[in-house]
């Protein structure tokens, strides 16, 4: 089922209001297709900005999460990409609540976890697990990895009496491909990439439906990010998890999610499968982040299509009004200024049997292959089609100064 987006008499975007409030009553999310097992509407985390020693005053807020929504689906993997600062860890930390939200609501099988205490929460946390970016500050490195990943028990001990911990803990390193004898090492006797599978271990100690998976490869060599990409893709199967992948890399997003979000300065902005999103982008920031992936194949790459933003990305304390992406849109026009767009399906594909038929929040959101599809290249109009800020960079990865690829990753 697909969000519509409101406003009537809109010209060609998505549903669009004056207001440019976060969560808005009636606001709709994309569906995941099966029943959610996690429902998010309005999510927002503001971090208050103050002036003072001893009096503080709030002056304004760093609006790191801004209203963001989505489903992920039981068994479904759900990738979110977007620029270094875009919120997307924020997001996660609020999933596993290791940070409150300002707002909105998180629902694990339609029960508002926002609002739960106790031992209700204590139930809710041990379903959504947690693996962290950085595998050589995330691991604990006085304690054994036998340690490491049994601790869970000591506040789950029902999931692993005492006496069987020990079998428990081997048997998870022997899922993860580690050999189940090094239980009594430390993280310093382990390869980065050894290390991220202990941490997806101790992420599957408590037997968790959902595993919210915050850049599990970034910190990892090329070489090793594609065995624990596989590793992840396997355990989903075998433990028919639920995934939110968070990442930079919109190859590997692809290679692992079932749908895609894109995320730009606190919240999304396109969402769709990840054909939806890789092969008919609408949103002008989809396109170009897009378009700064590298292509391999040297017949798409000449047909590809490259995108600069311009100018960088606004401050999540001083976010642009209407659209927040307007100030590095090639297409902005005043109504982009005047009206938040929401997320919804525009009203130019509601109708239409395409798969460009998916959330964005964009007024004029249009359908652009950013990079041909083999049997279209050879079409007339498909072959480079002209964009105000294309620039040529030839052949190779993203040029300096493009934004929003993989390049960025700050490390
Ligand atoms: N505790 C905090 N106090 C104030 N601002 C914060 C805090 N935590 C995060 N922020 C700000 O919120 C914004 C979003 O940060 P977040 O870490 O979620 O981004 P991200 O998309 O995960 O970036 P990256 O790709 O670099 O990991 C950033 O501008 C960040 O500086
Ligand atoms: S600024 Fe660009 S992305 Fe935003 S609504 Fe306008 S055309 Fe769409
Ligand atoms: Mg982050």
């Amino acid at each position: 089922m697909r969000a519509e987006g409101a406003g009537p008499e809109d010209t060609g975007g998505a549903g669009s209001t004056l207001l440019p409030e976060a969560g808005e009553a009636g606001r709709t999310a994309p569906h995941a297709g099966g029943e959610p097992i996690l429902e998010v509407r309005g999510l927002v985390k503001h971090y208050p900005l103050t002036r003072g020693i001893l009096f503080k005053k709030q002056i304004g807020a760093v609006k790191a999460v801004d209203g963001v929504d989505f489903d992920l689906a039981a068994g479904e993997t759900l990738g979110i990409v977007g620029e270094s600062g875009c919120g997307k860890s924020t997001v996660a930390r609020m999933l596993v609540h290791l940070e409150p939200p300002t707002g909105g609501v998180i629902r694990y099988k339609g029960e508002d976890v926002t609002k739960l205490s106790g031992r209700a929460l204590k139930a809710v946390r041990r379903n959504i697990q947690m693996v962290f970016q950085d595998p050589y500050t995330s691991l604990n490195p006085r304690m054994t990895v036998g340690d490491i990943i049994g601790e869970p028990y000591e506040i789950h001990p029902e999931v692993a009496p005492k006496g069987s911990r020990r079998q428990k803990v081997q048997d998870l390193l022997d899922v993860v491909g580690l050999n189940p004898e090094y239980i009594n090492r430390y993280p310093h006797q382990f390869s980065g990439g050894q290390r991220q599978r202990i941490g997806i271990a101790r992420g599957l100690a408590l037997n968790p439906e959902i595993i919210v998976a915050d850049e599990p490869v970034s910190a990892l060599d090329v070489s090793v990010q594609a065995q624990v990409v596989n590793l992840l893709d396997r355990l989903q199967t075998e433990f028919d998890l639920s995934f939110l992948f968070i990442a930079h890399d919109l190859s590997i997003v692809r290679h692992i999610s079932d749908r895609v979000g894109v995320m730009y300065l606190g919240r999304i902005v396109e969402i769709g499968t990840d054909e939806e999103i890789y092969d008919h982008p609408t949103h002008p920031y989809t396109q170009a982040l897009l378009s700064a992936v590298p292509v391999p194949d040297p017949t798409a790459r000449e047909h590809r299509e490259r995108i600069i933003l311009h100018g960088d990305v606004p401050s999540p304390a001083n976010i642009p009004s209407g659209c927040r992406f307007r100030t590095r849109c090639w297409k902005a026009q005043e109504r982009c200024e005047l009206e938040v767009p929401l997320l919804a399906v525009p009203a130019v594909f509601r109708e239409a049997d395409t798969p460009a038929r998916h959330d964005s929040a964009c007024h004029f959101a249009e359908e652009k292959q950013v990079v041909p599809q083999e049997d279209l290249r050879e079409q007339p109009g498909a072959r480079r089609p002209p964009a105000l800020r294309e620039e040529d960079g030839g052949p190779g990865g993203p040029e300096p100064g493009a934004t929003g690829g993989p390049g960025d990753k700050q490390g």
